[in-house]
């Protein structure tokens, strides 16, 4: 038993207990000061491999590493206390089997301190979220718009438009859910199959572009700061970071250009002012 005082952190069970309680937020963040911000106001921080593409200017999730989510998770478990945090298992590191899977979880877990994975797929994925749940691997699953698809799937588009695609997406939340998942991410499905799903399944529903119907909901932190330029129509910008940080920059470069930038006495007059 640790002899640390710790704040105890949100856990996995206890996120599928709130299933029709009150709603799970739930942010992305890949850096210690944005999860540090997140932490007392969210449930769930999700290290997400989105980060390929917001962080690093990939074209889409799939050249993201190992080595690059245990990284940015070592970052966010540093920066929080209270938030379960969760981490995206990339491309390519569980799909084979089960058994490849757990050995790409069990890395993960032990080398970020990590509470929880999410792996997408429904149907096809079941069998190995049951294989992790029952050997201590908290799963969250992700279905609907699976962006580690878009090879496959010919692109970033909405599921289940057509009500005759509904039976599948509704097979693969329940496949999950009674896999074990303690929670499922549910992205860019319509109103009424978000619902159905979420009445349907016993895990808590995660909405990322499957509208307000859901348990909870999930936005990448980048998109509803405002910081990205090109994020997808459903988000709603809860900031205008993009603008800040463009003028503080200019204020910067300005005062550099012109020699106006503050001497050493402002520093120390500003600690002092502090104090
Ligand atoms: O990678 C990610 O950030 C995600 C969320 C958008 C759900 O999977």
């Amino acid at each position: 038993m640790s002899i640390q005082a710790q704040q105890r952190r949100i856990t996995a069970p206890e996120i599928r207990a709130r299933k029709g309680k009150e709603p799970i937020v739930s942010l992305t963040a890949y850096h210690a000061h944005t999860a540090a911000l997140a932490d007392d106001l969210v449930e769930i921080l999700l290290v997400g491999d989105s980060l390929g593409m917001v962080m690093h200017g990939m074209e889409s999730t799939i050249p993201v590493t190992m080595e690059m989510m245990i990284l940015q998770t070592k970052a966010v478990v540093r920066g929080s206390q209270r938030a379960l945090i969760t981490v995206d298992m990339p491309f390519g590191s569980y799909e084979a089997s089960p058994a490849v899977a757990f050995d790409s979880c069990a890395r993960m877990l032990k080398e970020t301190g990590a509470g929880a994975v999410k792996l997408e797929g429904g149907v096809r994925m079941a069998e190995t979220v049951r294989f992790l749940t029952e050997r201590g691997v908290p799963v969250m699953g992700h279905i609907g718009l699976t962006p580690q698809s878009v090879l496959t799937l010919g692109g970033f588009r909405a599921q289940g438009r057509e009500e005759k695609e509904w039976a599948a997406i509704e097979a693969d939340a329940r496949a999950v859910s009674e896999a074990g998942a303690f929670s499922i991410v549910v992205e860019g499905v319509a109103e009424p199959l978000a619902a159905r799903i979420t009445e349907l399944v016993d895990a808590p529903t995660i909405g990322i572009g499957a509208s307000a119907a859901c348990d909870g909901q999930i936005l990448v932190m980048e998109d509803m700061l405002g910081l990205n330029e090109r994020v997808p129509k459903f988000v709603k910008k809860y900031g205008d970071l993009r603008t800040h940080i463009r003028g503080a920059i200019e204020a910067y470069a300005d005062e550099v250009r012109e020699r106006s930038f503050p001497s050493a006495d402002y520093v120390y007059a500003m600690r002092k002012a502090a104090e």
